[in-house]
Formats: C-alpha cells, sequence, structure tokens
C-alpha cells in the first residue's frame, strides 16, 4: 500500500540522521513505488542552504550512500526543498507557511503534513510550540502528525515533562515516537513466530522456559558521538529502549486483534509488569562496564576515555547486564538476563530462550538443553538448538540445530527499519511506534537503575574487543549459567 500525499517536514536537516538514514529510505520508497508522485519533502535547520544546495547536499549522500545514479535521483530530488529557520524563535516559524502551503497547493498534498524532529532532543518541546504558534499543528486542513526521534527524555520525570509539552499542541494520536528497532522486520517476526504458530505458544511460559538471555552487542565504538553518548550510557541509548521493547516483544500476551492500539496495550501491559529493582537487587542483579584500549586484530584500539567528546574522567557505561524478571502469570520466576555494550567481539542481536532440560537425563549425565536462538541482526534468523544422538556405539547425546535464514525468504522490496516507519507514519499507522503508557513504564523501571548508578553503581573496566566485565559472567554464572557467546554468522555454529 502506498502512502498518502503529503509534504514531510524534516527539522535538523542538514544534520547526521537526515542525510544516512531518513533521504534514503525515502528515496528507496520512491524508487519502489511506494510514495506518490505527490509528496515533497521540506528540510528545516538555521543552516543556511536553499533548494539548490540542500538538493545537491543529499545527492551526494544519495550515491554514497545507496549507490543512486540516473533518472530515477533527479525525479526524486526535484522533490526535496530547504527552509532556512532558526528552530528556537518561533516568530521565525512564520516563514515555513508560505513555504508549506505552497507544497500543499504544487503536490495536491490536501493540507497531509508529517512533522520529523531530527534535532537535539532539547527542541523536541520546543518545535510543537512553535508549529502551534503559526496553526500548523491543526487538523483542519489535512492530518498533521509528528515523528519525535530518541531519546524521549532524559530520565522519568523530563520525559513526562515532556509528553505533557507536546501534548499542549499534538494530540497522542498525531505523536510517532520512533524505537527504529521496533521497525526492523525480524523484531516484528517475533510476533508472527510467537503467535501464528501452535507449537511455540503453549511452550512460552514459566512451565518450559528456564531463563531467557537479550543480547544487544555492537563491535564499533562510540565513533564521533562521543559528545551525546556520555550524557547517555549504554543504559539511555540502548536499554531503556531498543532492548525493553524487544524484551516486551518476547513476553506480551497475544493481542486479540492486529491494530495499533490492542498490540500497544499488550506492549504497555508487560513493560509493567517488570518487577521494580531495589539498592538490594540492583547490587546483585546489574553489572556495568566501560571499554578499555585494547589490540583488536593487530590495531590498538581506543579506550571509552580516549574517544573524542568524552571527558577524560567519565564514569559512563558503555555495557550493562542485568537480570530482571516479569510479575506475572507467565512469567513468574523467570530470569530475562539482558546486556548491551559497545566495542564487543561482534555485532549481534539476538533473542535466546532457554527451555527446561528433560526432569531426569536418560542418556548422560546431563539432558541437553534446548534452545530458540531467534538472530535479530545481522543475517536475520531462527535457529533451534536440541540433542540427538551421537552416531555409532551408545546412547550418547550431541547438540544439534535446524537453522532457518531469514535472507532465504527476503524479497527485493523488504523495508529497512527508517523505511518501514517512515511509510507507516505517512499511512497513519501507529502499530510499531512506542505509546505514551509504554515509554513511561520503560523510565518508570529504568529510573531506579540510573538513580543505583549515580550514587553507587560501580563501573568496572573491560578491554576492547571482549565481552564485557568477568563481573557479568559472574553475575550469571550465579545461576550456574553462561552467557552465549554468539559469533557474527548464524550458520557458522558456536
Ligand atoms: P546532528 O547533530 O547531526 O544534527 C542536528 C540537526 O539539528 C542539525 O541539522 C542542526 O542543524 C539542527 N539544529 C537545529 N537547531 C539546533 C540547535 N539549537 N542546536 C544544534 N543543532 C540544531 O544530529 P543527528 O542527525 O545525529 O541526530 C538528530 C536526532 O536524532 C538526535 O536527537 C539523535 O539523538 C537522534 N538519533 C540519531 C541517530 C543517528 O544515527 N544519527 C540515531 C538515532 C537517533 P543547524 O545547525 O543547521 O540548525
Ligand atoms: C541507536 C543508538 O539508537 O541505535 C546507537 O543511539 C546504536 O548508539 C544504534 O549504535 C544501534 O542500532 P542498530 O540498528 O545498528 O542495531
Amino acid at each position: 500500500m502506498k502512502a498518502e500525499n503529503n509534504c514531510i517536514v524534516i527539522f535538523g536537516a542538514s544534520g547526521d540522521l537526515t542525510h544516512r538514514k531518513l533521504i534514503p529510505a525515502l528515496y528507496n520508497l520512491y524508487k519502489i513505488g511506494r510514495l506518490t508522485e505527490n509528496f515533497s519533502v521540506l528540510g528545516v535547520a538555521r543552516s543556511e542552504l536553499n533548494d539548490e544546495t540542500f538538493r545537491e547536499k543529499m545527492r551526494n549522500a544519495l550515491i554514497e550512500h545507496e549507490k543512486a545514479n540516473g533518472a530515477m535521483l533527479d525525479k526524486f530530488c526535484s522533490h526535496l526543498y530547504y527552509q532556512a529557520v532558526n528552530t528556537s524563535d518561533a516568530r521565525d516559524y512564520g516563514k515555513l507557511v508560505p513555504r508549506i502551503d505552497e507544497l500543499h497547493d504544487k503536490y495536491q498534498t490536501c493540507g497531509n503534513t508529517l512533522y520529523y524532529m531530527s534535532t537535539p532532543p532539547s527542541l523536541y518541546g520546543v518545535i510543537p510550540e512553535c508549529l502551534a504558534a503559526h496553526g500548523l499543528n491543526t487538523e483542519e486542513y489535512g492530518w498533521k502528525r509528528i515523528i519525535v526521534e530518541k531519546p524521549f527524555g532524559y530520565d522519568l520525570k523530563t520525559a513526562h515533562a515532556l509528553d505533557i509539552q507536546i501534548h499542549r499542541f499534538f494530540e497522542e494520536h498525531q505523536i510517532y515516537r520512533i524505537d527504529h528497532y521496533l521497525g526492523k522486520e525480524t523484531v516484528q517476526n517475533l510476533l508472527v513466530l510467537r503467535f501464528s504458530n501452535g507449537l511455540f505458544e503453549p511452550l512460552w511460559n514459566r512451565n518450559y522456559i528456564e531463563y531467557v538471555e537479550i543480547t544487544g552487542a555492537e563491535s564499533i565504538g562510540v565513533e564521533d558521538r562521543g559528545g551525546y553518548y556520555d550524557g547517555s550510557g549504554a543504559m539511555r541509548d540502548m536499554f531503556q529502549n531498543h532492548l525493553l521493547q524487544v524484551l516486551a516483544m518476547v513476553a506480551m500476551e497475544p493481542p486479540a486483534i492486529i491494530n495499533a492500539n490492542s498490540m500497544r496495550d499488550e506492549v504497555a501491559k508487560v513493560l509493567h509488569c517488570l518487577h521494580p529493582l531495589n539498592q538490594e537487587d540492583l547490587k546483585n542483579n546489574l553489572v556495568l562496564g566501560q571499554y578499555v584500549k585494547a589490540e583488536i586484530n593487530g590495531e590498538t584500539v581506543a579506550g571509552y576515555l580516549q574517544e573524542k567528546g568524552v571527558p577524560e574522567d567519565s564514569n559512563t557505561e558503555t555495557y550493562m547486564a542485568l537480570r530482571c524478571e516479569i510479575d506475572n502469570w507467565r512469567w513468574a520466576g523467570v530470569p530475562f538476563y539482558v546486556r548491551t555494550g559497545k566495542r564487543l567481539p561482534v555485532r549481534v542481536t539476538e533473542v535466546v530462550i532457554h527451555f527446561k532440560t528433560t526432569p531426569h537425563p536418560v542418556f548422560s549425565k546431563s539432558a541437553p538443553e534446548n534452545k530458540l536462538i531467534i538472530r535479530i541482526q545481522p543475517d536475520e534468523g531462527i535457529s533451534m538448538r536440541f540433542g540427538l544422538k551421537k552416531p555409532g556405539a551408545g546412547f550418547e547425546s550431541k547438540e544439534v540445530s535446524m537453522d532457518f535464514r531469514y535472507a532465504d525468504l527476503a524479497s527485493p522490496s523488504l523495508l529497512t527499519a527508517y523505511e518501514r516507519l517512515l511509510l507507516d507514519a505517512m499511512k497513519g499507522d501507529a502499530t510499531l511506534f512506542a505509546r505514551t503508557d509504554a515509554v513511561h513504564a520503560c523510565w518508570k523501571f529504568v529510573q531506579p537503575i540510573l538513580d543505583y548508578k549515580a550514587e553507587r553503581g560501580r563501573v568496572y573496566e573491560y578491554e576492547a574487543g571482549t565481552w564485557g566485565p568477568t563481573e557479568a559472567d559472574k553475575l550469571i554464572a550465579k545461576a550456574g549459567r553462561v552467557w552465549r557467546k554468539p559469533s557474527g554468522a548464524m550458520k557458522k555454529k558456536v
């Protein structure tokens, strides 16, 4: 289904996200026919660009990131426009009114407008107010939607304040809080795997599942985002949003029907059931780490404190591992081990469901563990691990696997996360966007962890290129378990 005719106004159009993700996503949607000819993009930022210089900048980005060329590239770029605005001065937004009107007329977009806030987060409360000062938020003529980039707040209090601020000018149905993990095909596939197969659902509970591991590992460091990252850390950057959303997909109840509200009701419900962690729980169940200089494949890699924009005495965590539980009938007593970090050995996001073993091992000293590994990225796929007889005499069992690689299904029209989410926002489908109650529940769970860290959370060192501090191994070893150490590719057995 195509997007509706509309004008997309991107605030922060001279920035990194716009040229690296948003414009390429729109280009690809256009290329595969998901945008009508009646769309336009109005870039907005303080930089003194004009339509021509903005087009040139975006054209170069598309050539670099998408290997775009030819008539398609020219045609797409002709839909791009730019208006310089002082983004924190409401009066200056007056310049947007004639520009947006002109684009609606030219492209017959019936007043439909999608605003995208891709600016520093300090402006997420300011932009809606400035738009409202010129009536650019009202839905008398066409719909008005606003996409809010992450981070949505800095903690529970600021997230709440931001919500109030945006709600003063936009209603909840107009607000699209983006979490690009929800746009990932394999995250959505988790739902299909769970809810469309009779095989898994009866086993998906505390009776059959021993524990769940969720890993969001990155091999890169903070690169040139040290300034931003130091005020954020792994907890705010990855855990509070992306990984808790993945956890919710693993743990939520099946919605009665698939629509934005019923799906988001179930997500919010399970996030509200996260067992609140007190100081004592955190002492035993949380490990924070920071990478230090090391040699990887013969090359010296800088430690976090040597990264550009990072204060030399920073205590920001680049790694965290947490054991948590969900207080409901399905999950009571089942540990969820969640970890994320920068400069780990490989880039991999995966969920591992560890099933309970047989009550009595018949064939060997210990029965093989059954695992379902859901690989979110890269090399997306699903692997079922179970025990079979070792060929030859006796009845010794060994672990074997049945693997499915998502690439085998992929069609050329598979959408990337930003493509999918932009298209959904243009269609008015908010299913894959975080609702206010879910964001609030995530912050409510994370706030005590942030407080604990601020007061007494020790940040352990780990060498770049390793699987985090040894304390994280001890955390999971308390229950006689070990972290899975995945390789980069699904097909290679580890
Ligand atoms: P950049 O710093 O590269 O860009 C910020 C943009 O905001 C620029 O276009 C800047 O242009 C504009 N801007 C407007 N007003 C101000 C102001 N008062 N101060 C500073 N800049 C201003 O950021 P990114 O593009 O990387 O990120 C944008 C948002 O998206 C951030 O909130 C970030 O957290 C989020 N995000 C980014 C990701 C990424 O991969 N880059 C990933 C996920 C989220 P000008 O100076 O011309 O006004
Ligand atoms: C972003 C974080 O939201 O997600 C980055 O700010 C992180 O620090 C990125 O690298 C990871 O996204 P992906 O899609 O590469 O797993």
